[in-house]
């Protein structure tokens, strides 16, 4: 049968999601946005290009929860952005907000829909959506490492000058300054990156990764990353939507995993028809373990300010 999946906000970040998840033709797309026409208007666009592409989804735009009935998976981006010299926990009050109505109305109508969350600050984001919507913890996750681990795998691969898709790497932790690119498990074709990259020119990469997000939004100036985020969170739909238990690193709650407990945070996970079929653990190194530590104390701050 034919999978739905629904996209609240309609902005940049949900509109390119919509995009992507029309051309890899995960099913039927709801772009759902409180901006009356916005949604619609795009929809009709990106429905017309079916065409041209290929794909025979059906995309639709609307205001109206109900017509989200159903879905298979609900991505929420909806929320405000960065604008140059705000960190992502300046739109944390607002986003709160925002993510509660949007998780609220979403489970409403799709109960058993696997949600990812998007909007940042994404852990805290994830939790928020997760404490209103009483989802199981396996259905409900955020998305932050799959475009983390994107943006230090492009970097290495132009710094080794090969292909990004043969760059294997993951970035764990907070969707933050504190995230965690691990170096020793960087590799190329199974080759690691420490072998092939001076120390200095690694630490380089990680600290451009863990400023990637900034880096786009001083670009940009009126608001923040787009193409990657919309694909990322496509990504981790797919894996679900095709149960294709792929391994992929996102906001997940742990519950003792790695020591912790009662926080979502960035891990390699396996996604599948359940959702999270389970996160994988591994040793970190005493730095590692320390580093990840930091994120889970900036994480705790987040969820405290939630309220929640
Ligand atoms: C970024 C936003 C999505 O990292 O947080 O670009």
């Amino acid at each position: 049968m034919k999978k739905k999946i629904t996209i609240i906000g309609a902005g940049n970040v949900g509109a390119t999601a919509a995009h992507w998840a029309m051309s890899r033709r995960l099913g039927d797309v709801v772009l759902l946005d409180v901006m009356e026409g916005v949604p619609q208007g795009k929809a009709l666009d990106l429905w017309q290009a079916g065409p041209l592409d290929g794909f025979s989804g059906r995309v639709v735009g609307s205001n109206d929860y109900a017509d989200t009935a159903g879905s298979d998976v609900v991505i929420i981006t909806a929320g405000l952005a960065r604008k140059p010299g705000m960190s992502r926990d300046d739109l944390l009050a607002k986003n709160v907000a925002i993510v509660k109505a949007c998780a609220e109305s979403a489970v409403r109508f799709s109960p058993d829909c696997f949600m990812i969350v998007v909007t940042n600050p994404i852990d805290a984001m994830v939790h928020t959506a997760f404490k209103v919507s009483g989802l199981p913890r396996h259905r409900i996750i955020g998305m932050a490492g799959v475009l983390d681990s994107a943006r230090y795998r492009t970097f290495l691969a132009e710094a080794i000058g090969v292909a990004p898709c043969d760059v294997n790497a993951l970035v764990m932790g907070i969707h933050g300054d504190n995230m965690l690119p691990l170096i020793r498990l960087a590799n190329v074709g199974g080759v690691p990156v420490t072998d092939l990259l001076s120390p200095e020119k690694i630490a380089e990469i990680v600290k451009r990764t863990q400023l990637g997000g900034i880096e786009i939004v001083n670009h940009l100036k009126t608001g923040s990353a787009f193409y990657t985020p919309g694909l990322a969170a496509v990504e981790m739909a797919e894996a679900v939507l095709t149960d294709s238990r792929r391994v992929m690193a996102c906001a997940a709650y742990l519950d003792g995993e790695f020591g912790i407990s009662g926080y979502f945070l960035g891990v390699p996970v396996v996604l599948g028809e359940k959702g999270v079929e389970r996160i994988i653990e591994f040793n970190l190194t005493s730095e590692e373990r320390a580093a990840l530590e930091q994120s889970v104390q900036a994480v705790a701050g987040q969820m405290a300010a939630t309220g929640l």
